[in-house]
């Protein structure tokens, strides 16, 4: 077996490819969207998530005011918009003024629409609490209101054989969620 040797800062691309997410937040009248690729659930009941979300972005400054967010999953037809909410900041320009929302279940939290879904969510531990969340940006946030495309929803999950997912590999490149497989269990 051959093999080649991957540079260390390029590892991430091989397990990168869950669904890129938008994280769109609110505090008070300003509010903002990104794109998130770096996002992992981390405990099912109740559910929680880890998310990266840079220092420097501004929906980093609004989460850390608000401590609210909504991590959502966009399909295939947003992928343009999807990589302009990610290479734009909205420290520069309101990014949603040109996109359309609704607003969120429990929380005070633009949901983008278009979505396959949409998760509220409160920070349940911020980069502010401890020197390794700090170093690496990294939140973990409680999971308290979801919800999907009624066109999508199977009962336990998302049937991708009526929808696509996109999945960040870096670099501006998406792939497109395919069939399934069933394992015998
Ligand atoms: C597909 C994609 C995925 C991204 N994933 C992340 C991520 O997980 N964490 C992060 O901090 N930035 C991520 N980014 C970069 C931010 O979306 C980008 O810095 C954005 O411009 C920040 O916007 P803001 O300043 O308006 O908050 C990603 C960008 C793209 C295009």
């Amino acid at each position: 077996m051959a093999r080649t040797q991957v540079p260390l800062p390029l590892t991430y691309r091989l397990l990168n490819h869950g669904p890129a997410t938008l994280v769109s937040t609110r505090d008070g009248d300003r509010a903002n969207v990104m794109a998130a690729q770096w996002v992992m659930p981390v405990d099912f009941d109740p559910p929680k998530l880890a998310v990266v979300l840079d220092r420097t972005t501004y929906t980093r400054k609004l989460i850390d005011a608000s401590g609210v967010l909504a991590i959502q999953i966009p399909e295939r037809a947003q992928a343009q918009l999807t990589q302009e909410v990610g290479s734009t900041s909205g420290a520069e320009r309101d990014k949603l003024a040109a996109i359309e929302t609704f607003p969120g279940d429990v929380l005070d939290v633009p949901l983008v629409a278009g979505c396959l879904a949409w998760l509220e969510c409160r920070v349940a531990h911020s980069p502010a609490l401890d020197e390794v969340a700090r170093e690496l940006d990294l939140f973990v946030v409680d999971v308290v209101a979801a919800s999907a495309d009624d066109r999508y929803w199977r009962g336990k999950g998302i049937a991708l054989d009526t929808v696509q997912t996109i999945h960040h590999l870096g670099g501006g490149r998406y792939v497109l969620s395919g069939e399934s497989v069933e394992a015998r269990r």
